[in-house]
């Protein structure tokens, strides 16, 4: 393969290096485009073509439905790992050590109390705001409650960062959750592993013991796993521009969750759940939402299907689809919505429309189900989404960072009026 490209301009040629990723992936390097041919831009509306950077924290294959945290296969992690492990990897790039993985956790629990003055900010809150405009909120106050920025070029002030956002993330998600329903808001137990003590922060009533279901914890644990990192998605994207110009941590993942919140994004988890519900109410009438998915005229879309990358199966929706089996039947639930769901699936997967598209379930097609089977309402799910895509959001920061990466700054090309002389009001 030539090492360069061409772009020919008014019959000049201008030659660009061509460099190849690990995975033989192939980019153009067009740093000096702007400068070569006296400022001519590319354009790209969604970015679908356009590389923002290079990273080593995750691969995907949209082709082949291939999804990697650090060179491990999604399947294997999810079979093997726990999430404070995938976090580790992805955050600081290998898996931990025996010791690693407990001083880590360790590490987390000493610093997950949150200061108390953080619950009269979210008590300042209507019961009916949208939890995750609450927790962007939250996690945005964390900086002015640890104020010290990090230093990225510090290993120790790096990871003291990561484990007090891992460690009190967790907690705003929580008391998220038991703001709106009424519950007091406090914390776990240090004694408790750490997908556990979020169930228990979440669930736990004040009258009662809280008796762990290691069904749930372990569907939960996998689900993070699943969600915890996706390469250059939006929000992503956002929290690297955002730390591009040196915002802090906190405010960098605060505007994630924000970009995370669109129903196109992880808001597309409550999304398919509201729309089968809809077709449930509808006397399961998929046939008719198909067609408003079809419709150009109609903006539906049919939530959960179809992916920027994933032009074939998402391998994250097939193993969320076989945990949702496992977990219903594990605690004895029976959801027609689940029946909804696989009816809709296999009607778009024989429709000519999604199978031209290549349009397949995403990893939000059927994650609420088990939500909602773990009994987390349903405006928590992309909270749910956000607390799994925690350590990516960190991990990718980190990188940016640490690779010194330039603001993010895109050009644009201009299509409104030319220059033109200021009138008066009276002559206007
Ligand atoms: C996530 O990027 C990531 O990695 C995200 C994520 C992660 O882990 O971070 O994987 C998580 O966000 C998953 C996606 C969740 N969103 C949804 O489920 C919402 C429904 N999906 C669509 O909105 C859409 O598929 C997107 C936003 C996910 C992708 O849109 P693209 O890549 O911009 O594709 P497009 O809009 O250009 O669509 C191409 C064609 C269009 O039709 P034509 O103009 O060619 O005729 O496919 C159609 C679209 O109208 N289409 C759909 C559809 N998705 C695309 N038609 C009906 N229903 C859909 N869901």
């Amino acid at each position: 393969m030539a090492n360069t490209a061409t772009i020919e301009i008014d019959g000049q040629k201008h030659e660009f290096p061509l460099i190849e990723g690990t995975e033989n992936e192939v980019g153009i390097d067009i740093k000096s485009l702007r400068a070569a041919t006296g400022g001519c831009i590319t354009l790209d509306p969604g970015y679908k073509n356009t590389g923002s950077c290079e990273s080593g924290i995750t691969f995907l294959d949209g082709e082949k439905g291939i999804l990697r945290y650090r060179g491990y296969s999604i399947e294997e992690l999810a079979d093997k790992a726990d999430f404070l492990e995938v976090a580790f990897l992805l955050i600081f790039g290998e898996l931990p050590t025996k010791e690693q993985h407990d001083k880590f956790h360790a590490d987390i629990k000493s610093k997950s109390i949150v200061d108390d003055d953080v619950r009269k900010i979210i008590d300042a809150f209507p019961k009916s705001a949208h939890p995750m405009g609450v927790l962007s909120s939250l996690t945005s106050a964390l900086t002015a409650f640890n104020p010290s920025s990090v230093n990225v070029d510090s290993e120790e002030d790096m990871y003291n960062s990561v484990v007090k956002i891992l460690g009190k993330f967790p907690v705003l998600v929580a008391w998220t959750m038991r703001k709106k329903q009424g519950l007091p808001l406090d914390y776990g137990s240090n004694s408790l592993g750490y997908v556990e003590n979020v169930l228990k922060m979440m669930f736990k009533q004040p009258n009662e013991e809280y008796v762990q279901n290691k069904i749930i914890v372990d569907a939960l644990d996998k689900l993070l796993i699943l969600h915890a990192d996706h390469e250059q998605n939006c929000s992503t994207s956002t929290v690297r521009i955002v730390g591009s110009s040196h915002a802090g941590l906190f405010a960098s993942l605060s505007a994630g969750i924000s970009a995370l919140w669109g129903p196109l994004h992880g808001g597309a988890n409550q999304a398919v759940l509201e729309m089968l519900e809809a077709i449930k109410e509808d006397g399961g009438d998929t046939k008719k939402y198909m067609a408003k998915a079809k419709d150009k005229n109609d903006p539906f879309r049919l939530m959960g299907f179809g992916h920027r990358v994933y032009k074939n199966f998402d391998p994250r929706a097939k193993i969320i689809k076989k945990a949702a089996d496992e977990v219903l039947a594990d605690l004895g639930v029976e959801d027609p919505i689940l029946e909804i769901a696989k009816g809709l699936e296999q009607e778009a997967l024989n429709d000519p429309y999604f199978v031209k598209r290549k349009l397949y379930p995403n990893v939000d097609f059927y994650s609420g189900i088990i939500y909602r089977a773990m009994g987390i309402p349903t405006d928590m799910f992309t909270v749910m989404f956000a607390l799994g895509r925690l350590p990516g959001w960190i991990g990718q920061w980190r990188e940016m960072r640490l690779r010194k990466e330039p603001i993010g700054r895109p050009r644009q090309l201009y299509i409104g009026e030319k220059h033109r002389m200021f009138k008066s009001v009276e002559n206007r």
